[in-house]
């Protein structure tokens, strides 16, 4: 081991986020255009380099590994990348291995990814009217991910859903999908719809649901109550009373966060963004591909952390968006 990393705000760096390919096989509005451009795989940091960077991340501290995209399930051999990164497990090193997914594929990996040593995973998922599904995700099918889901509950992983709050679009089954987490046993998660990617014909600010709102809303059925658990990500959890499940809420927007971040994200080409509302990054790939020991790349990535930023600059206020970001989401993973 060698020392942990801090920033300058005495933030312990003990979370990265992998993006392992920026593709998908779908297209939600909010994260996509409808026409996007990949990178050349050429571009790409092959398995075995994921797996460089990522051992010298866990070697500096790191002990939440998450897998992220685009969608990091339809990267061809990323079994044999979790299979690989299982080994930090073993030894320890690692106290979670983990994934964002679009669930499409679960249903074909669900039983290997457990037997990699994941535990849970995360599963956005928005509505579940299949038609709307349909609008939201462009490409995606509902049954598909419903039945993904599914053989991830049967394969012993623990299931959280994440919901972009979305005015005027899912806005009226907020009780429907609560009621559903409830009875399959899964945890649900809102987030804040965050202003990236290309506005031209989608406006954000449009389809801004505040969770305070959502938040007013659920308590007109249930008492909340307030939790003090936390997941090593943004979210606050309250218990809904009556149910007794457990609801978080990711709000960039309402409530900034950022005072206790402790991650930074890796691209599939090697860039590392020290938050996810800046463009500031750094290139890891030069040094990972410059030699074979990680003296350069271990440098790099200190000299990234120094970098990290208090905090992002997303703002709907002044009914306007500001610190609006060019960058896809798909690009950094969420
Ligand atoms: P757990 O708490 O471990 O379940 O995960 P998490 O909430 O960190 O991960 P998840 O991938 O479910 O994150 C959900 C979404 O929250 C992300 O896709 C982002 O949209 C948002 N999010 C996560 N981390 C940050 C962050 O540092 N800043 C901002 N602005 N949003 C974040
Ligand atoms: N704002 C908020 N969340 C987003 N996600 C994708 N794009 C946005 C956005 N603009 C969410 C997805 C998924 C996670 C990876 O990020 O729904 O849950
Ligand atoms: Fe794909 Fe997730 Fe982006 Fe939807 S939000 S297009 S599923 S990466």
């Amino acid at each position: 081991m060698t020392a942990p990393l801090i920033d300058p705000f005495a933030r312990a760096i003990t979370y990265l986020r992998v993006s392992v390919t920026d593709r998908c096989d779908f297209r939600c509005v909010y994260c996509m255009s409808e026409h996007m451009e990949f990178l050349p795989k050429k571009e790409l940091l092959t398995l075995e380099e994921l797996d460089r960077l990522c051992s010298a991340f866990v070697e500096m501290g790191v002990e939440k590994l998450r897998i992220t995209g685009g969608e990091p399930l339809v990267r061809r051999g990323i079994l044999t990348f979790f299979k690989a990164m299982s080994r930090h497990l073993d030894s320890g090193a690692l106290k979670e291995l983990t994934l964002t997914t679009n669930g499409s594929q679960l249903g074909k990996y669900a039983a290997e990814l457990a037997a990699c040593g994941v535990r849970r995973v995360n599963v956005s998922l928005d509505t579940l009217d299949a038609e709307k599904f349909a609008r939201i995700t462009r490409w995606g099918r509902l049954p598909q991910v419903l039945d993904g889901i599914a053989a991830a509950k049967a394969a012993g992983l623990k299931v959280k859903i994440n919901v972009v709050a979305l005015k005027g679009v899912n806005e009226d089954e907020l009780f429907r999908l609560t009621e559903w987490c409830a009875a399959e046993g899964h945890d649900l998660t809102f987030i804040e719809v965050m202003p990236m990617g290309d506005l031209g014909n989608e406006d954000r600010l449009d389809q801004y649901w505040p969770l305070s709102d959502l938040r007013a809303a659920l308590a007109t059925r249930y008492r909340l109550t307030e939790l003090s658990d936390r997941t090593g990500g943004p979210a606050r959890y309250v218990r809904l009373e009556e149910t007794g499940q457990r609801i978080g809420f990711i709000t960039p927007l309402t409530h900034n966060f950022c005072e206790s971040c402790n991650r930074v994200r890796l691209t599939c080409t090697g860039e590392l963004y020290m938050c996810l509302g800046q463009e500031d990054r750094a290139d890891l790939r030069a040094p990972l591909r410059g030699s074979d020991e990680n003296g350069d790349l271990r440098t790099a990535i200190r000299a990234a952390i120094t970098r990290k930023p208090k905090g992002h600059d997303f703002d709907y206020s002044r009914q306007q968006v500001s610190g609006q970001m060019s960058r896809h989401m798909s690009h950094t993973g969420g």
